[in-house]
């Protein structure tokens, strides 16, 4: 698909995979996104899955006929981006692959090529006759050896992982009208919150380097190409990556006899009824990163979990860590849920909580064996948030 007459996208919807990286569901499936620039030389940027080599092969013939691509710009080595770079290789022998040092060991670990590999330094460019490709390295974001690419010339960066989003595009791959930012805001803050949510100092110093540049086109690896909404997503980005949180509540909690789960819905009920918006996670139901994408969204987490083996039950154990892991900032925190003989779930929540650097909301709720209204004051306790 044409996006201006150099820039061309040959990327492919992946909506058959159930796991991302075996672990984040894909409920409206994802796209492995690859752009060429067509010059005098032509460039390949990234390329896609494993298991899309005919489609993604096909798309780029669409594109460029018996032309020849010249250079594969390798941003970034995750598998999802590089699977296809051998497949690349064996149709266009005599492309170079160009890339930093970083990356050129990962290239021969996963893919095995060794030749032909041009490496280039922090703000090196590349001509491709009329235009220029300029490469700036962004380590951590979310791998060491992840690079951006930018076009002066046509005012594009070519971001990575930076700005992606799960979501298949089904054909609407700028953003516009009927595919706004808004349409994907949920799922880049999943995407955001799962995969890259840890290296938020990595993304600003990233930011940073980038900010001179006027950006008229996001093309990242994932998701829409950002044309009409670019300061949006870069605003939200820089929002994201200082944790900043509007008010509200993510109640996450799981349950293995419904007693945890009743204080849940009592205390998100109670909660709702002082206006404050409140998303409800069932941990024993769904994937965490749901509930991990509204930790980003809000700036309080309350989470229930009974007592199990003298410890956190392992669906809310597995939310904390990933908020742990995530170094997520300024959060206000609270913790409830039941036991039948010894508490100990809430008490080694708040430890956690208050090793993070959260504001503890009292010191928790825990009542024994069956749920009463009477044993939790879901009133009282919403009042704490
Ligand atoms: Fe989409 Fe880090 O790969």
């Amino acid at each position: 698909m044409k996006l201006t007459d150099r820039i061309r996208y040959v990327g492919v919807d992946d909506l058959s995979t159930v796991l991302f990286e075996r672990q984040w569901p894909l409920p409206y499936g994802v796209s492995y996104n690859s752009y060429l620039v067509v010059d005098e030389k032509i460039a390949l940027i990234d390329t896609a899955a494993a298991g899309f080599r005919e489609g993604f092969l096909a798309n780029i013939k669409q594109e460029i006929g018996d032309r020849k691509i010249d250079y594969l710009i390798v941003n970034h080595m995750e598998p999802d981006h590089s699977a296809l770079q051998a497949a690349v290789r064996l149709e266009y022998p005599d492309c170079t692959i160009v890339t930093n040092q970083k990356a050129v060991p990962m290239i021969e670990g996963f893919n095995g090529l060794t030749e032909n590999v041009m490496t280039i330094r922090e703000g090196e460019s590349l001509s491709l006759g009329a235009s220029t490709l300029q490469f700036f390295m962004v380590p951590m974001v979310h791998w060491p050896e992840t690079m951006v690419t930018w076009c002066p010339e046509e005012k594009t960066l070519f971001s990575g992982d930076a700005f992606g989003t799960f979501k298949a595009l089904k054909g609407n791959v700028t953003d516009s009208k009927s595919n706004t930012f808004e349409d994907f805001k949920d799922e880049m803050t999943r995407y955001y919150a799962s995969i890259v949510g840890k290296y938020a100092n990595p993304v600003q110093s990233a930011l940073k380097k980038l900010g001179g540049l006027e950006i008229n086109r996001i093309c990242s690896t994932h998701g829409p190409v950002w044309e009409n909404q670019v300061a949006d997503v870069i605003q939200y980005y820089d929002k994201l990556s200082r944790y900043e949180a509007s008010h509200g509540v993510c109640l996450a909690y799981g349950s293995m006899y419904g007693n945890t789960e009743k204080a849940a819905l009592a205390l998100a009920e109670a909660i709702s009824k002082c206006g404050i918006p409140c998303a409800v996670h069932d941990l024993t139901e769904e994937n965490y990163s749901f509930a991990l994408r509204d930790v980003f969204k809000f700036d309080t987490i309350v989470l229930g979990s009974p007592t199990y083996n003298n410890g956190i039950f392992p669906p809310v154990r597995q939310l904390m860590e990933g908020i742990c892991d995530r170094q997520v900032k300024d959060r206000r925190f609270f913790a409830f849920g039941s036991c039948t003989w010894a508490p100990a779930s809430v008490k080694l929540l708040n430890e956690m909580a208050s090793a993070a650097g959260f504001e503890i909301l009292g010191e928790g709720a825990t009542f024994k064996q069956g749920y009463e209204p009477s044993k939790f004051d879901a009133a009282a306790l919403a009042a704490l948030v």
